[in-house]
């Protein structure tokens, strides 16, 4: 496998286009948006350029990787070579189902799909097409470079050939891979969104601060980072959307997202991308002061 095709530029498309460079395979990135394509293309430069810093990588390697990129705005002609694609659009289920209809059409009849959504059933998006054995879940985490975890997500008809491959895959790209079922939330979403939750919880109750419950959470249970700054660094807006899918899915109440949480997003309250969540953020600044709104 050495073509592979990412369908979305965005925060996790441009990580995983840049692994999948690096690591010696040919990309073609496809965005409905050309603006999205160049400003990827920028940001794995600036990635690069920091791997370089710190002595990860050479000079070569760099720029090996960034001419092993192609872009694309339309879906078939980025898939026309492509032995995997890895689907990694905007959150939404009609859109992605809508894209997997579209790459069973383009795509080379043994090329495998797999999605990186973080919450939507891969089950449901292989119905939608002719290969469902040939679809399974990608899972990368946030920043993709970085992270060694590869969620590897079995769709109900995923042929187990298709799920080895993507398990040596993720393994010649230095990562872990962890194979689980695709039940609602998966393993990762489905233990930590209870949890960023329960903190809201324990906010709106005045159980305890935004500072405090982080720092328990960080030097009590060596998190590296507290449920309500890592809410903010995911996104509220993604945080209540995984909620309702596991609250719908599982049809308990221990799911259901605290009402800050929908406040806080009806509001457009939705952490780092809007400026303000838990914490107040400004550009450049590396310790961000607790929203005011949570100030006592
Ligand atoms: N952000 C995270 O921390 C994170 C972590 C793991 C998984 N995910 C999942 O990864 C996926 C992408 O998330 P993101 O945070 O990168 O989103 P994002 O909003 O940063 O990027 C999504 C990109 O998809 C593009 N897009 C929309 N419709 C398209 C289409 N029809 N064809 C091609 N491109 C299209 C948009 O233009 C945008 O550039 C989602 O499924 C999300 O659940 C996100």
């Amino acid at each position: 496998m050495r073509e592979i095709a990412v369908i979305g530029a965005g925060t996790m498309g441009n990580g995983i286009a840049h692994t999948f460079a690096q690591y010696g395979f040919a990309v073609s990135l496809v965005d409905v948006s050309s603006e999205r394509l160049d400003k990827a293309i920028q940001t794995i430069g600036k990635n690069l350029d920091r791997q370089m810093a710190k002595g990860s990588i050479t000079e070569e390697v760099k720029s090996k990787t960034l001419s092993s990129i192609k872009t694309y705005t339309e879906i078939p002609k980025g898939v026309a070579g492509a032995a995997l694609v890895v689907e990694a659009a905007t959150e939404d289920i009609n859109l992605k189902l809508k894209i997997f209809k579209e790459l069973d059409e383009a795509a080379p009849q043994g090329a495998i799909l797999a999605s990186n959504t973080s919450s939507i059933s891969i089950t449901r998006i292989a119905a939608v097409t002719k290969r469902p054995g040939q679809v399974i879940g990608m899972h990368f985490m946030n920043p993709v470079p970085v992270m060694k975890l590869v969620e590897i997500i079995n769709g109900y008809a995923t042929r187990p050939e298709v799920t080895q491959s993507i398990i040596d895959l993720a393994i010649q790209l230095d990562k872990t891979p962890c194979v689980v079922e695709d039940y609602p939330g998966f393993i990762a979403n489905r233990i930590l969104m209870p949890m960023i939750n329960e903190a809201i919880c324990s906010l709106h109750e005045g159980v305890a601060g935004v500072k405090e419950i982080d720092t328990v959470m960080k030097l009590g249970m060596a998190h590296p980072m507290g449920p309500l700054q890592l809410a903010d660094f995911i996104g509220l807006d993604v945080c209540l959307s995984i909620l309702k899918v596991l609250q719908e899915g599982f049809g308990q109440p221990k799911y259901a997202p605290n009402p800050l949480l929908v406040n806080m997003v009806t509001a457009g309250y939705l952490g780092v991308k809007s400026g303000e969540g838990f914490y107040h953020y400004t550009p450049g600044e590396k310790n961000p002061p607790v929203s005011p709104r949570f100030l006592p």
